[in-house]
């Protein structure tokens, strides 16, 4: 089973408006309503990939007994943590016709005193039926320091694969703690690594860890072309143009998903690659994120270019 980490829940509501103007109000006839948070979304397309899923995260009061319910109905097989003080947060967001997207994203509560030991020993129990750990998305205030570098060392000393999507303190945390992979986009490797990205840079960092253990490290770009370093080589994808476009929003997330998927399948990193091109673009197809179709996947798989080039 794939263990997907998502530490702070949310409940997701994206709204669809023709055009989005500051300072006025919107009246729209209704708001899509999800569980959410980067994990939610990783998980949910692992799910529609037919990969057996469980999820972890902390909750908080009635916001978070909805969100464990909703979970529960996906077929995520939530393990919520309830120890945050006070509600679990609601994201907003708004859509345009046009396919841009205004967000606005609650920090949320802080973890409750013991919140994070609670956590590490569920975490723990979990572990013994894991294949693999991935973790996205924004950290949750009151964390002690050390606590990513836990999650990815626990994992590592069970020789348990151990994934990462996030960027800043818990990147550098969970790079302590010997990850098997990372995938980020351009402005999250500047943003943690303090250097402009280029793939000599990328080269630079991968190198660095790569002795210790990392197979690969991923970074996107949008629509342009995204890098991949790994044990296999070092490859540009280009991906491919949409037919039909709503939002990008998700699309990494989506990316995540099909990448475990095929870690957990075996399949060769070329075709890892082109597969997680074609179900990103899948996702910006679609409002809501993590939203993806065998069929969409399908669509564009063909229309993915790759190319390797030297390390
Ligand atoms: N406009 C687009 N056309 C085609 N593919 C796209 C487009 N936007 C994103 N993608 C695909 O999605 C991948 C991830 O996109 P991006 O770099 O925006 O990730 P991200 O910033 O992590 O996204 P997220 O909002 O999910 O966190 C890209 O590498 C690409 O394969
Ligand atoms: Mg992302």
């Amino acid at each position: 089973m794939i263990l997907v980490l998502n530490l702070n829940m949310a409940i997701d509501k994206t709204a669809y408006v023709e055009k989005f103007n500051k300072g006025e109000i919107h009246r729209f006839k209704s708001a899509l309503t999800m569980p959410g948070g980067k994990g939610v979304n990783v998980a949910r397309a692992l799910k529609t990939l037919k990969a057996p899923v469980e999820i972890m995260g902390f909750s908080g009061g009635f916001a978070g007994d909805w969100i464990e319910r909703e979970l529960g109905a996906e077929g995520l097989k939530p393990c919520l943590i309830k120890k945050l003080k006070g509600e679990s947060r609601i994201c907003y967001s708004v859509v345009e016709k046009s396919g841009c997207s205004t967000d606005f994203n609650e920090d949320g509560p802080a973890v409750e005193k013991k919140g994070a030991s609670d956590f590490l020993r569920a975490y723990e129990r979990k572990l013994a039926s894991a294949n693999m750990v991935s973790v996205s998305g924004r950290s949750v205030r009151g964390l002690p320091s050390g606590f990513y570098r836990a999650l990815a060392k626990k994992a590592a000393f069970k020789k348990i694969p151990f994934f990462a999507d996030l960027n800043g303190f818990p990147l550098m945390e969970i790079l302590a703690g010997r990850p098997a992979g990372v995938k980020i986009n351009n402005y999250e490797f500047e943003h943690t690594f303090k250097m402009p990205f280029s793939p000599s840079s990328m080269k630079k960092i991968f190198l660095k860890y790569k002795t210790e253990g990392m197979e690969f490290m991923i970074v996107t770009n949008r629509h342009m072309p995204f890098y991949c370093m790994s044990k296999e080589g070092f490859f540009e994808v280009l991906p491919p143009k949409l037919s039909s476009f709503k939002t990008p929003v998700g699309a990494g997330d989506s990316f995540m998903a099909a990448l475990l998927k095929c870690r957990l399948d075996g399949r060769n990193i070329k075709d890892t690659l082109v597969f997680c091109a074609a179900a990103a673009a899948c996702d910006c197809e679609t409002l809501g994120a993590g939203i993806i179709s065998m069929q969409g996947i399908k669509k564009y798989t063909p229309y993915v270019k790759i190319k390797e080039n030297k390390i």
